[in-house]
């Protein structure tokens, strides 16, 4: 075969036969295709697309490329969520031990944030001593002692996405549904969840900008989970503004914290809840309420131990940044407009993500939102606080604000939190 062959027959709109995926994917992973001929046939399809069927067969190539995980030794059923990044996202700190809280197993592999999304393991680095790595054996045992597990997925896992990824994350290939759909389903699936509920957002400050797109991504990958055998159900959820108050890496631990400890902001605590009934439900667990494990301090006793299983101190203080500038309202009214992609470039910029898969993050930087879309405003108050550890960050900061937010006299027309449900 020829990996020519390939892209001249996606490149002309042509379905790739079983055969041609199967080599192109492992071929690709050996290193026996060039990084310039798999970025040439990741354009060919993001511009021609892919059928559901090719689509089935290169996320089972992919799963095929590297190991999967086996967690048929644990006591209690596994269930998994998975987002498909937004900004001020942080669902994942307080939902895995809700959700074990309430008896299942979540082996949750992260990542990390590029561009302007957040990245669940640089938010968690933000609490001393916490480590992101685990071997399998370590992460089986968190497991098993706490009920949840967050960290990054071993090297072995879907290794073929892990190069294609980065790739496309450089060529320009990132928003395409077949994929988005395969790089995020052959990692759950190689992960050996039982279930999977998958947030698909929609905004601005995501991948999709409309409903109608992530409508469709979210039916190709309930398809894909379905075909493998992962009871897998899809929620479409709002990014057209940030999820919460707080934008960054360590402000957002802090956020999850007031969650975990019965606060937090309402948006976070629904969303919450919701993807915790929708685990818990695809797991076959009942008579158990997320809320009353956030109420009850026995979600926050997980978050305990699941940060000390992993070498983090739970009660160090988080690290803060040691400048701040604050927006005020230029007028009183009503916020009418908070850009979720805005924020999340002026979160990066401030230092909260990297440009570069190399770049540290700072922990302390980051955007706290004192007044969410729909609230009501005075003039000369405090709007957006930025956190940075170098000054010289604001200025670019303040620049991807501009036009990012409006004041107006009415209650604008947002995206409701939970816009579907796809099973
Ligand atoms: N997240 C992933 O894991 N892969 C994508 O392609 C996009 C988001």
């Amino acid at each position: 075969m020829d990996a020519i062959d390939v892209i001249r027959a996606k490149r002309d709109g042509h379905a790739l036969s079983n055969e041609q995926i199967d080599w192109v994917i492992d071929a690709y992973t050996r290193g026996a295709i060039a990084e310039e001929q798999m970025s040439s046939l990741a354009m060919a399809i993001l511009l021609n697309g892919m059928s559901r069927a090719e689509i089935g067969r290169w996320t089972a190539a992919m799963i095929a490329s590297g190991e999967r995980m086996d967690f048929s030794s644990l006591s209690r059923p596994t269930t998994d969520k998975h987002s498909t990044g937004g900004v001020g996202d942080k669902i994942t700190l307080p939902l895995a031990p809700v959700v074990a809280a309430c008896g299942a197993a979540v082996p949750q592999l992260s990542g990390r944030g590029l561009g302007h999304t957040g990245g669940t393991l640089d938010k968690l680095e933000s609490i001393p001593g916490w480590r992101a790595s685990l071997s399998n054996a370590e992460m089986l045992d968190v497991l098993e002692s706490t009920g949840a597990v967050i960290c990054a997925a071993g090297s072995g896992l879907a290794p073929a996405d892990r190069k294609l990824y980065a790739l496309r994350d450089v060529t320009g290939t990132v928003e395409s549904i077949p994929l988005i759909a395969s790089s995020i389903m052959s990692k759950k699936i190689a992960e050996g969840t039982g279930a999977l509920v998958l947030d698909v957002k929609v905004g601005s400050g995501a991948f999709m900008k409309t409903v109608e797109d992530a409508r469709e991504l979210a039916e190709t990958m309930v398809a894909i989970g379905t075909d493998h055998g992962v009871r897998t159900v899809a929620l479409l959820t709002a990014m057209d503004r940030p999820l919460g108050r707080a934008v960054g890496n360590a402000v957002e631990v802090a956020e999850s914290v007031e969650v975990l400890a019965g606060g937090g902001p309402e948006d976070v605590v629904e969303l919450t809840v919701r993807l915790a009934r929708e685990m818990l439900d695809a797991a076959g667990i009942t008579g158990k309420d997320p809320a009353d494990a956030l109420r009850d301090g026995s979600a926050m006793d997980v978050w305990r131990r699941m940060v000390a299983a992993q070498g983090g101190d739970p009660d160090a203080p988080l690290p803060q940044a040691a400048e701040t500038h604050t927006i005020t309202a230029p007028s009183s009214g009503v916020l009418t407009r908070l850009d979720a992609f805005a924020v999340g470039v002026a979160a990066w910029r401030l230092g909260a993500g990297r440009a570069r898969k190399e770049d540290p993050v700072s922990a302390g930087a980051g955007v706290i939102c004192h007044a969410r879309p729909g609230d009501k405003v005075t003039e000369g108050q405090p709007l957006l606080t930025l956190h940075a550890d170098d000054p010289a960050r604001f200025d670019r900061a303040l620049e991807s604000l501009e036009g990012g937010y409006e004041i107006g006299t009415t209650a604008p027309d947002l995206l409701p939190l939970i816009i579907d449900r796809l099973s």
